[in-house]
């Protein structure tokens, strides 16, 4: 019996699990956490799809996605997304996701940022836990008879492989330590690079290490330079908390004071979207006045009370519970924070990787979002992403050979004891401080040089587990990918800015591709959707 390993019980791997059970393939669902408690369920927005209307259609939903993302993400790509999206939103109602409703009981829309109508469907300001509700319900269906098997508590290992044929992939359990190898095609769903850095929206519990681990191993990865910074977040223990782009969809407006009166600097600057340029541009503007030593505050008081305590209820309970702060009262103080990476593992069209029987989708996966991302374009890539690649596998007929896991654990090097946790500390302060909204090639080269330096200094930490020791050396293996990507592009595109080359320059118009071949890391720019990745 086929069965396929999904790596990840996020929206993108219950999505795959859903198209496979459907069509009848088995799979096996392994993942850290379960999907109740995965980033996934964290996302506040929407999801966008454009009905056909005389406002909106699916090719202006693409044409923005695109322009967006500065012409770098597959314009095909992002077409068969936006084409596809209506489609996901009706599949969601009829599957019982509880989308906020219009006045004639339809699933309402918002406005969000970059986009020029609103296309956003919603459902309050806890978008992701409603979809991940019906995702979950969906699969359980499956669950039941047989078709999708779940492993929760499984950190990814290693892959298996017979050259460059994947077979399948070894776990270890987080608590017992106990190793258990799958057989068969791998969809990796694994989310966002989240605890490589820290101080993100999203939680560090997505460590980056399934991902780490797979470059390592030879997988080519794109784009790395692109991190998204969004506009409205608040500096919270080590954490960034998420003031959604609802807010300012509903009307809520940026400001900082100016000879004691609040200048709306987006506004004033960008009279057209205003406060709903897309996140880079926002982030952009953020930075030069807290270079100026200014504080950004986002006001929501003048907003309609029903609009407050109906839409956007969710930002009154965080604030209240986390800042002490009551925004119907008080602006909001705000900062931009690491809230998604638009790069990621290199995929074609079909989700395929640059490893036969290897797929990936949603954030872990570079594909529809090239230098910067739509707000609401996250949630509608992990679904149709997940869905493309479930049907990647079943289309590629290949047969898996079997093959043993012959792998032994090598210790880092021998000698004084190092330490783990220390270890993924220096990492995320090298990248935090050089990966920043604005770069420059003297920090994004002394950065490269300290993680050098760290990757040769890096002893076994005997007090953590193999998997620790494995995932510090990867993860910062591709840290290095992405210094050297951010180092390579020398302009100014989207959410990567390069202070030494402020402008857009049309001969980088093509993504980074990085590959590391077992001694060192390459970097090559190559055209979207091309396929010489391989
Ligand atoms: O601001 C937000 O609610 C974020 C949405 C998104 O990243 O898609």
């Amino acid at each position: 019996m086929e069965e396929i390993i999904i790596i990840g019980a996020g929206a993108a791997g219950l999505c795959a699990a859903w198209e496979l059970a459907k069509n009848h393939v088995h799979s096996v669902l392994v993942s850290d956490m379960p999907s109740e408690r995965v980033q996934s369920n964290m996302a506040e927005g929407g999801i966008n799809a454009a009905f056909l209307s005389n406002t909106d259609s699916p090719e202006l939903h693409a044409e923005e996605t695109l322009r967006a993302g500065r012409y770098l993400a597959d314009a095909q790509a992002v077409h068969d997304l936006a084409e596809n999206a209506p489609n996901i939103i009706e599949q969601l109602f009829s599957a019982g996701m509880s989308f906020s409703l219009n006045s004639d009981g339809k699933p309402d829309v918002r406005a969000f940022g970059g986009q020029s109508v609103k296309r956003t469907f919603y459902v309050a300001s806890n978008t992701g836990k409603q979809l991940m509700h019906t995702l979950i319900d969906q699969v359980r269906r499956y669950e039941c008879t047989g078709l999708v098997r779940r492993m929760t508590g499984y950190l990814f290992l290693r892959l298996l492989r017979k050259e460059e044929q994947v077979c399948g992939c070894v776990f270890v359990h987080a608590n017992t330590g106990k190793e258990i190898t799958f057989h068969g095609k791998v969809i990796v769903a694994s989310g966002g690079l989240n605890g490589m850095f820290g101080n993100a929206t999203g939680s560090v519990r997505n460590t980056g290490a399934v991902s780490a681990s797979l470059f390592a191993d030879g997988v080519a990865f794109a784009n790395g330079e692109f991190i998204q910074y969004h506009p409205t977040t608040v500096p919270m223990h080590g954490k960034h908390l998420l003031i959604t782009e609802a807010v300012r969809g509903e009307g809520g407006r940026l400001f900082a004071l100016q000879d004691g009166k609040p200048s709306y600097f987006m506004e004033e600057k960008y009279p057209e979207l205003g406060n709903l340029m897309p996140r880079d541009v926002i982030a952009r503007e953020e930075w030069m006045l807290l270079q100026q030593g200014k504080q950004i505050w986002l006001d929501m008081r003048h907003l309609d009370k029903n609009i407050q305590q109906t839409k956007l209820r969710g930002v009154l309970n965080d604030c209240s519970q986390f800042l002490s702060l009551d925004p119907t009262k008080k602006p909001i103080p705000v900062v931009p924070g690491i809230h998604y990476f638009m790069g990621g593992i290199w995929v074609d069209r079909q989700h395929r990787t640059t490893m036969r029987g290897l797929y990936a989708s949603g954030e872990c996966a570079c594909q529809y979002h090239g230098a910067n991302r739509l707000g609401g374009n996250s949630l509608l890539g992990a679904i149709y992403g997940g869905t493309i690649a479930a049907q990647s596998a079943m289309a590629d007929s290949f047969k898996i050979p079997q093959v043993e896991d012959t792998h032994i654990s090598k210790s880092v090097h021998a000698g004084k004891d190092g330490c783990y946790v220390d270890g993924i500390l220096n990492l995320r302060h090298v990248l935090q401080h050089s990966l920043g909204i604005v770069r420059e090639e003297r920090t994004l080269q002394a950065a490269l040089a300290e993680l050098q330096n760290l990757q040769e200094q890096m002893t076994y930490d005997a007090s953590a587990s193999v998997y620790e020791n494995q995932m510090l050396q990867n993860c910062n293996l591709l840290g290095q990918a992405l210094l050297m990507s951010a180092d390579a592009r020398k302009e100014s595109r989207g959410a990567h800015n390069r202070s030494d080359f402020p402008e857009e320059n049309s001969d980088y118009q093509k993504q980074t591709v990085a590959r590391f071949d077992g001694k060192v890391i390459n970097i090559t720019f190559e055209s979207a959707g091309e396929t010489n990745a391989h």
